[in-house]
């Protein structure tokens, strides 16, 4: 039975690893030596990437890819992506080309609007709170002037504050909705300390007031919200429909209304529209990783706007109208381009680099390029060949390394299964029988 650890994040990194191995592990000295060899040679890196978080022991690496051939509003690029899924950079290559083709990705910005909420709990008179609020809403603007000051020589800032009622969903419960533009940074702690100012100025004007003075506000919590649906960027791609000739077995035509049944298919199912739009995320937050931004934020953002009518339903939407193919996406996304990890991890500094120094605004768009053609890469994949031809062809080298093949057995059966279905069964055979020769 292990006991509980007093001081755990005192310890020194050796010491931590040595406790860790000896009482969760088989075989701690390997587990020590797993854990050592992700250290970096590189001593200042290292302290780097250990400050980054509590309790580091080793770096975890995840592969740095690229998708080359990005036609993005007339500009190329070539997309950073980081992930471990074997085939989510290669199917954004393969549509990155199939769009470079025909035209490329035109994308827009349909808002950049961030949000947070300071709710809070008050029994008295709804009219009063609401006089008290518009008497003090530029007290609560100008109590935050220190913070807001260089964000506005940017030009963001605080865009509005709302006084909420929330009562019929909970007994006592309203909210100052405040809204913010951020500029190029994702704005997190920017939009929380403003938040947490308006609470302290809300309490102490609450305290000196004689509209509300019989009637306490109990401040709960001040934070931003990740659902931006205001924060949007739109990505589509369009062609006619005979140029979609896609190569497979049947016409450009069938390719078209298969692509778009599998979209209509995605907006009624929700079954469905989860794996989709888990599809349209491999692209997404590939990119958002690589550039050092918040996937959880997007994550949870994403799908909380794909619910946003009351059914979970596709990011994506597709038509064929007069002759033309169009297919496109909507997703928020509150993302950074400066500030928080994007001057700090080298890694990052070097994929927002690769993507020409983006504005936020500009990346936004990228991601939202990214998200579209992993959906039109996977749709593609799923209406013709079925997704496990292209799957399992990448993901055969992982299946070759697990078995333990040389490079000279990998070059032999990646040869053999380029005309062959990969399966484990057959990859274990094939590999057995090439080392028995
Ligand atoms: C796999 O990571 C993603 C897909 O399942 C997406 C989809 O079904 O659309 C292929």
């Amino acid at each position: 039975m292990i006991s509980p650890i007093e001081g755990f994040s005192k310890l020194t990194k050796e010491e931590k690893i040595d406790w860790i191995a000896e009482h969760y592990t088989d075989n701690s000295a390997t587990t020590k030596d797993v854990l050592k060899t992700y250290w970096n040679t590189d001593g200042k890196l290292q302290k780097l990437h250990d400050e980054f978080i509590e309790n580091t022991i080793t770096n975890y690496y995840l592969p740095f890819g690229v998708a080359p051939n990005f036609l993005i509003n007339n500009k190329l690029y070539a997309i950073p992506m980081v992930i471990e899924e074997s085939s989510v950079v290669a199917a954004a290559s393969k549509a990155a080309k199939f769009w470079l083709e025909r035209g490329g990705f035109k994308t827009t910005i349909l808002g950049t609007e961030k949000v947070g909420q300071v709710h809070f709990m008050y029994k008295g008179d709804k009219e009063k709170l609401s006089q008290f609020f518009n008497e003090i809403k530029p007290k609560l603007i100008s109590s935050t002037a220190g913070l807001t000051k260089n964000m506005e020589k940017r030009g963001g800032g605080i865009t509005n504050i709302e006084l909420r009622n929330k009562t019929t969903a909970l007994e006592n419960y309203y909210q100052l909705h405040c809204t913010f533009e951020t500029m190029d940074a994702m704005g997190a702690n920017f939009i929380n300390s403003c938040l947490e100012q308006f609470a302290k100025t809300l309490k102490s004007e609450a305290q000196d007031s004689i509209l509300l003075s019989n009637s306490e506000i109990e401040i709960v919590m001040s934070i931003l919200s990740n659902y931006v649906p205001n924060c949007l960027a739109k990505a589509e791609v369009s062609c006619p429909v005979e140029e979609l000739n896609e190569g497979a077995s049947f016409s450009s035509d069938e390719f078209a209304k298969k692509m778009v049944r599998a979209v209509e298919i995605a907006k009624v199912e929700p079954y469905r529209a989860v794996t989709h739009n888990k599809g349209i995320m491999n692209g997404v937050d590939a990119v958002v990783l690589a550039t050092g931004n918040d996937f959880r934020a997007v994550e949870a953002g994403v799908h909380a706007y794909a619910g946003k009518d009351g059914n979970y339903t596709s990011l994506t939407h597709a038509q064929i109208e007069n002759g033309i193919f169009k297919f496109w996406i909507e997703i928020p996304l509150a993302l950074g381009t400066v500030g928080g990890l994007t001057s700090l991890h080298p890694l990052v500094k070097v994929a927002l680099e690769i993507l020409h120094k983006p504005s936020a605004q500009e990346l936004m768009q990228i991601v939202a390029v990214a998200g579209l053609a992993q959906n039109f890469a996977a749709i593609r994949s799923l209406v013709t060949t079925g997704i496990q031809q292209g799957h399992m062809k990448m993901h055969l080298l992982n299946m070759l390394n697990q078995m333990g093949a040389t490079e000279e057995e990998k070059r032999i059966l990646i040869h053999l299964f380029k005309e062959n279905t990969v399966t484990h069964g057959a990859v274990k055979e094939a590999f057995q029988k090439l080392r028995s020769t």
